[in-house]
C-alpha cells in the first residue's frame, strides 16, 4: 500500500465516522436537546428507579396528580410546551424542594437522586424555555388547577407527585419524540 492510498483510507473511514455521526443533522441547539433526550430521560429513569418505591408506598391517594387533563395538556399542540414548562416550573418550585426537606435519616439515600432529578428538570426547563420559537410554543395551560388539587391534597401531595414522576417523564419524552426529525 502507498502512503498515498493509505492516507486515502484513513480519510475514506473519517468520512464514514463523519457521517454516521451528523445523523440526524441538527444544525442548531433545540433540533440537539430534542434528538439528545432520549440520555436524559434513561437518567431520569434511573433516579426515579431509586426512589420511587419510597414515594409509591407512601402515596395512598387514589385520586390522580397527572390526570387527564394534564396528558390533554401536553399532546402534541402549539400549547404542550408552555404546559411542559409550567408542569417542570411546579415540580422545581414546589414537588421537588418538599421532597428534599422531607428526606430524614432514614431516607437520607433518596436525597442524592431526588436532587439529580431537581437538576435535570431545572436544565430541561431552561432549555424548553429557550426552545419556544423552535417548538412555536403558544400559552393556554394553567398550572393553578393543578396547583389546587396539589394543595388540596396537604401534605399527601407531594408523594402523589412523586410517585407520578414516571408518568411526567413518559408525558415530555412522548411530547418531544413527537418534535424529533421526521427521518429519524
Ligand atoms: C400553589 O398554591 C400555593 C398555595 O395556594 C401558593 O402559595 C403557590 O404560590 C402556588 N404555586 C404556583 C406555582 O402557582
Amino acid at each position: 500500500m502507498t502512503p498515498g492510498s493509505l492516507l486515502l483510507c484513513v480519510l475514506l473511514l473519517l468520512s464514514v465516522f463523519q457521517f454516521r455521526r451528523c445523523v440526524p443533522v441538527c444544525n442548531n441547539q433545540c433540533c440537539r436537546f430534542v434528538e439528545e433526550f432520549p440520555v436524559r430521560a434513561k437518567k431520569l429513569r434511573q433516579d426515579y428507579k431509586q426512589i420511587r418505591d419510597f414515594y409509591e408506598a407512601n402515596d395512598d391517594l387514589d385520586k390522580a396528580l397527572l390526570d387527564q387533563s394534564v396528558e390533554d395538556s401536553l399532546n402534541p399542540s402549539p400549547f404542550a410546551c408552555q404546559a411542559m414548562n409550567s408542569i417542570l416550573d411546579f415540580y422545581l418550585r414546589t414537588v421537588l424542594p418538599t421532597a428534599v426537606a422531607g428526606v430524614t435519616e432514614e431516607t437520607t439515600d433518596l436525597k442524592p437522586h431526588v436532587e439529580s432529578i431537581q437538576q435535570i428538570f431545572d436544565e430541561l426547563k431552561s432549555d424548553v424555555t429557550r426552545c419556544r420559537n423552535y417548538f412555536s410554543c403558544k400559552k393556554q395551560f394553567d398550572i393553578k388547577n393543578l396547583n389546587q388539587t396539589y394543595t388540596q391534597m396537604e401534605n399527601k401531595g407531594m408523594f402523589k407527585a412523586m410517585g407520578e414522576l414516571d408518568v411526567l417523564v413518559n408525558y415530555i419524552e412522548m411530547y418531544l419524540a413527537s418534535k424529533r426529525l421526521r427521518h429519524h
